[in-house]
């Protein structure tokens, strides 16, 4: 038994922050944003935060699923940003949706949440533990951006983007998913972790950090290889792929895997001009609009591929 996607749902805030925008508030450009990115505008949250993104993303899938809350049996919602800790996040989407027979949890895996969260819920459902999930990443990343720090707030959105999966004869066909802590620290943000009434320290909040080249070099290493990987590893040629959906962190890094796979760039669809970096939201977020467009038909195959902090990378191959 695989898990199939039967739906997809996705939001975004409202509120539209352009580069143009940015540039009143730190020293950039529109043309260095662009140029450097391929993001015109992202969206940010004002008042909902990240269950209340990843709830409506979920309930979307769900009425695309035409599938009923009740009939979910897990949700998984891959976040590094919870509004709370404790509830985890997917309590708070169970509580909202009226999912009552769910176990819900997080999980953290960065831009590659999605991808992890998807390859555990097939996991549940190839040895039958669980029928039918809900599978979400949603982030609210403006609340761990610095604003003040040009070289990373220009990168940033908020967003969520749901699946709901089934137990099916195809779907998800093979993952591979990898992380290496020891590069942990090129792309961080520390919590309130270091403080407590012994050592006398105060709970610091942090946040995010990066070292964008490092990421660069990471990612349009990693991401074709990982992907060469899923495909050798299922017997899968890469002409049976109709997309690749890939992580939104950089136009730049798409076009370079795009170059070292041989595939044009009508394969790698984009969304980032929009929605800027929304992490472990961008590729649900995505293949969301791939289906709502109707891009997507039943047999066809794609690839998923997330990488991100941890640092982690994950590629995910399904039949539609
Ligand atoms: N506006 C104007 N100038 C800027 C900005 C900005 N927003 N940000 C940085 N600069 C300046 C720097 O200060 C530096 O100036 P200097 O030469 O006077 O010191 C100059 O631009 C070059 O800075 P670099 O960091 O070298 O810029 P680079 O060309 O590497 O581009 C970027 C930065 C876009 C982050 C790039 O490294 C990149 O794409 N990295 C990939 C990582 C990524 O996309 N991460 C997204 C999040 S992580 C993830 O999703 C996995």
């Amino acid at each position: 038994m695989t898990s199939k996607v039967m739906g997809t749902g996705s939001y975004v805030p409202e509120n539209i922050v352009t580069n143009e925008d940015l540039a009143k508030l730190v020293d950039t450009s529109d043309e260095w944003i662009v140029s450097r990115t391929g993001i015109h505008e992202r969206r940010i949250a004002m008042d909902e935060g990240t269950s209340a993104m990843a709830a409506e993303a979920g309930r979307r899938a769900l009425e695309n699923a035409g599938i009923g809350a009740e009939e979910l049996d897990v949700i998984v919602l891959a976040t590094t940003t919870p509004d709370n800790l404790p509830p985890s996040g997917a309590c708070e989407v169970q509580a909202a949706l009226g999912a009552v027979n769910a176990v819900a949890f997080d999980i953290a895996a960065a831009c590659t949440g999605f991808e992890f969260a998807l390859t555990m819920v097939q996991a549940y459902v190839q040895t039958g533990v669980y029928r039918t999930g809900l599978v979400i990443g949603a982030e609210c990343l403006s609340k761990i951006v610095d604003w003040t720090d040009r070289a990373t707030c220009v990168l940033f959105g908020d967003g969520a983007g749901a699946a709901v999966v089934r137990a099916d004869e195809s779907g998800v066909i093979h993952s591979v998913l990898g992380s290496d802590g020891t590069k942990g620290p090129v792309l961080t943000c520390t919590s309130r972790s270091t403080g407590n009434f012994l050592n006398g320290r105060e709970p610091k909040l942090g946040y995010v950090y990066m070292d964008g080249q490092e990421v660069f070099r990471f990612a349009v290493k990693k991401v074709p290889e990982c992907i060469r990987r899923v495909l050798d590893e299922s017997n899968t040629d890469i002409n049976e792929i109709k997309y690749f959906v890939l992580h939104q962190a950089n136009l730049r890094i798409c076009e370079s895997v795009a170059k070292r796979l041989h595939v044009s760039m009508d394969r790698i669809p984009m969304n980032i001009g929009a929605y800027g970096n929304t992490s472990g939201a961008t590729v649900p977020i995505l293949l969301d609009e791939l289906n709502r467009e109707g891009k997507l038909e039943r047999g066809d195959k794609i690839v998923l591929c997330g990488f991100g902090g941890g640092l982690t990378w994950g590629a995910v191959l399904l039949e539609w």
